[in-house]
């Protein structure tokens, strides 16, 4: 199992919190552009509005020089010369289509006329407003910008006919803004179309030019998301820019100096398995030979005991043997007696010593890698099968079995050894005489199945239970209930379990009992 498998399936978290930067970069641009566009919108404005009072004021200008003579005008023109000049002024101003009204400069009208072109109504105009007009001595007239739009429906424009030395009268011009407002309206129509296309314009160009720098930090998520899904291998390309390329290489490091622990950690269980493996295998030839040995040294003793007892009813009908043979074979045999109660306990000590070695070389084994045989195979027959063995095993104690036909793909003596393992557990921890054990098989959907077994025995304390599946560890009382165990069946239970991907996991009681559930 690799470091990495915690982490293998973690759903993005923040996904749907946190927006792409693609998308926020992109909402900036278009806020800027949009604010710039307002600003641009807003200068258009007034420099229209100026347009116009210039518009006037070369109006006027040209009307006035129309009007009054050229010396008139070089001389400086005078309150007298310009109620002269008013008629003329009036014809001029209303020909261009503006409404105009002339004053002295005490402020009284001297002369109006309204162009039939405008509706627009001029209003009398006060002393305050002549204190908003602009000073400018080099002009024959100076235009005075009171406005009076929204009061009046007008705007209202005003001029100083003279020089600051000698004011020679005002010139009220006045416009409709119903007339104004279309020409307005129109302008600010067409400004706020190509506004428009400028901002579908800039939109579209920003699309690549936004993308181009993060395509670096997509092959950065792209190399992750690889990395994260088991390419340990791979390593972070340096692309993009200064940030980007910093930020792979001090992850690259870590990846190194992570591997490389890993590979370590790796390199030592390997070691270990193989000496388990290569341990046990020594330890398999010794022992059987010792076994062999054993057994046939026991054989061969047999039949000398059996010589012996020959050999004493030959005495007992009174065949004759020399006494000194007589007293040294009777000696013999109360050696071999002893001899044999020896040799009785190194074969039961071997055949445990055996059963251990083989149970860890199965564990090596699965450890290492051993790939299951997978066939399909009818549980339930399975279990018939192993039938007269429990019974013969089980002794007075009661075994029931509940069972629904299940196929499954499997290794079939794997799945043998799952059973032998529980049921000789469920055995070993009952009473010989009041011990009842319950195998249960259950078809599940999927094609799995849930196999139980269920005893009335001496059980096992909450706290021991999740340590039953380690190596070598035996819960407290286990020795004495039964004493040649070394902690290993389900161990190996729970590896045949793993390679097949099942489950396997154990409830219980103190005094009451256990069941081992196992789903395949
Ligand atoms: N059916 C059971 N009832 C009570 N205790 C059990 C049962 N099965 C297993 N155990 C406990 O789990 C421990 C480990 O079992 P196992 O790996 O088979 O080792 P062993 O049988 O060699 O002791 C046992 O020592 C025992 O304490
Ligand atoms: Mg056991």
């Amino acid at each position: 199992m690799s470091i990495f498998s915690k982490f293998k399936r973690q759903p993005f978290r923040n996904r749907k919190r946190a927006g792409s930067l693609i998308r926020d970069l992109y909402a900036r641009y278009v806020a800027v552009v949009v604010i710039l566009l307002v600003l641009v919108a807003a200068i258009q404005f007034e420099s229209l509005h100026s347009a116009l009072v210039v518009a006037n004021e070369n109006n006027l200008s040209f009307a006035l020089r129309d009007a009054l003579s050229e010396s008139a005008i070089e001389q400086g023109i005078t309150p007298q010369t310009f109620a002269k000049a008013a008629p003329r002024l009036l014809l001029a101003l209303s020909m261009r289509g503006i409404n105009v009204r002339l004053y002295d400069p005490q402020l009284h009208p001297i002369g109006e006329r309204l162009s039939k072109y405008d509706p627009a109504n001029l209003i009398p105009v006060r002393p305050d407003m002549l204190q908003v007009m602009r000073k400018n001595e080099t002009r024959v007239c100076r235009i005075a910008s009171a406005y009076v739009m929204q009061t009046h429906g007008q705007m209202l424009l005003l001029a100083t006919v003279g020089s600051s030395r000698q004011i020679a009268g005002y010139v009220e011009l006045g416009y409709s803004e119903s007339l104004l407002y279309p020409i307005l309206l129109q302008q600010s129509l067409k400004f706020l179309l190509i506004s428009l296309l400028v901002v579908v314009f800039v939109a579209a160009i920003l699309i690549p030019v936004i993308r181009a720098p993060l395509r670096p930090l997509h092959r950065l998520i792209e190399t992750a998301l690889r990395i994260r899904d088991g390419a340990f291998q791979e390593r972070f390309p340096l692309v993009g820019t200064h940030e980007t390329v910093r930020l792979a290489e001090i992850i690259n490091d870590a990846l190194d100096l992570l591997a490389s622990s890993v590979k370590r950690e790796q390199d030592a269980t390997e070691r270990m398995k193989q000496f388990v493996s290569d341990a046990s295998h020594e330890l398999r030839t010794p022992l059987t030979a010792i076994r062999g040995f054993t057994d046939v040294l026991l054989r061969r003793l047999d039949s000398y005991v059996q010589d012996l007892e020959v050999l004493q009813r030959s005495v007992h009908l009174k065949t004759e043997l020399p006494d000194e043979l007589m007293a040294r074979l009777l000696t013999n045999a109360e050696k071999v007696t002893g001899m044999r109660q020896g040799l009785l306990t190194m074969q039961r000590e071997t055949g445990r010593l055996e059963e251990l070695v083989r149970d860890l070389l199965q564990l090596a084994k699965l450890e290492q890698g051993l790939k299951p045989q997978l066939f399909d195979v009818e549980l339930s027959a399975v279990v018939e099968m192993l039938q007269p063995q429990f019974q013969v095993l089980a002794g007075a104690r009661q075994i029931i079995y509940d069972l629904r036909p299940v196929v499954i793909l499997c290794d079939q003596s794997m799945l043998q050894q799952i059973l032998y393992n529980l049921v000789m557990n469920a055995i070993q921890h009952t009473d010989p005489k009041q011990g009842i054990i319950q195998v249960r098989l259950r078809p599940l959907e999927k094609q799995r199945a849930l196999l139980t077994v269920t005893d009335n025995g001496s059980g096992i304390a909450k706290e021991q239970l999740a340590r039953i599946f380690d190596r070598f560890y035996r819960a407290s009382g286990a020795r004495e209930r039964h004493p040649g165990g070394a902690g290993l069946g389900l161990a190996i239970v729970a590896e045949i379990v793993r390679v097949h991907n099942g489950r396997i996991w154990a409830e219980s009681e103190l005094g009451v009992g256990t069941t081992m559930f196992v789903e395949l």
